[in-house]
């Protein structure tokens, strides 16, 4: 649904609309959705949220807390050589931590993910549906929602910085976010073009 309404964002209406609204809406950010967050807690295992800067971080054998700190969504509002964080970030942890953290421990090992691996052998035509699953929600809806982006903050050879202050242009592409809730479904070639292909 997301992918094929989203049109409305880009063309419904035009660049001064866009900029009339959009100073209000600091620090917020649709970074702070956490039924965004709830959802991806529940289909994949925490460790799929970590990309492949903070897998390096960590040690092994982390426990969820320490997952957290390195999950990918948070490259959205902290300065890993520093520590520092932005407001947009802090306001959203003060809220919704304990309450992610919570969730995240009530669903291990019971998450989407979970059950896919417990099927000894899925059939091709599960095995496609959950691919189709992956693919619209971790790279085409953040491709549609990066393009968009792009369209009003990169207009005019600008570069505008976001409501929540994030390298957006990084941090929405899904090759540096790296989200897949099903990792064992693609191959090595498959993963290491994650995203790359239609941007
Ligand atoms: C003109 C419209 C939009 C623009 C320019 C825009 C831009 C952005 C940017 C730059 C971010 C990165 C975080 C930040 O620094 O703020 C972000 C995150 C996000 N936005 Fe939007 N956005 C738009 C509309 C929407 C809409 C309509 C939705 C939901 C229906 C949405 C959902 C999200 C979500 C869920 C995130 C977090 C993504 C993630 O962590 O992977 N955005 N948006």
């Amino acid at each position: 649904m997301l992918i094929s309404s989203f049109d409305i964002m880009k063309d419904g209406m035009d660049y001064n609309d866009y900029n009339s609204f959009r100073t209000i809406l600091t620090p917020a950010s649709g970074f702070q959705s956490a039924q965004f967050r709830f959802l991806e807690l529940s289909c994949t295992r925490l460790e799929n949220l970590v990309n492949d800067e903070g897998k390096k971080r960590m040690g092994p054998k982390p426990k969820v807390e320490t997952l957290f700190e390195h999950l990918y969504w948070k490259d959205a509002g902290v300065n890993r050589k520093t520590g520092k964080k932005t407001l947009t970030l802090i306001d959203f942890e003060q809220r919704y931590l304990d309450s992610l953290i919570a969730h995240a421990k009530k669903v291990r090992r019971k998450t989407v993910e979970d059950k896919l691996l417990e099927i000894s052998e899925p059939s091709t035509a599960l095995k496609e549906k959950f691919r189709e699953f992956d693919r619209l929600y971790n790279i085409e809806w953040p491709l549609v929602h990066l393009r968009t982006a792009a369209h009003y903050l990169n207009s005019k050879g600008e570069n505008k910085t976001a409501t929540g202050g994030s390298e957006w242009k990084k941090y929405l592409h899904p090759k540096y976010q790296q989200r897949k809730f099903f990792p064992s479904l693609w191959s090595k070639e498959e993963k290491s073009k994650w995203g790359t292909e239609h941007f």
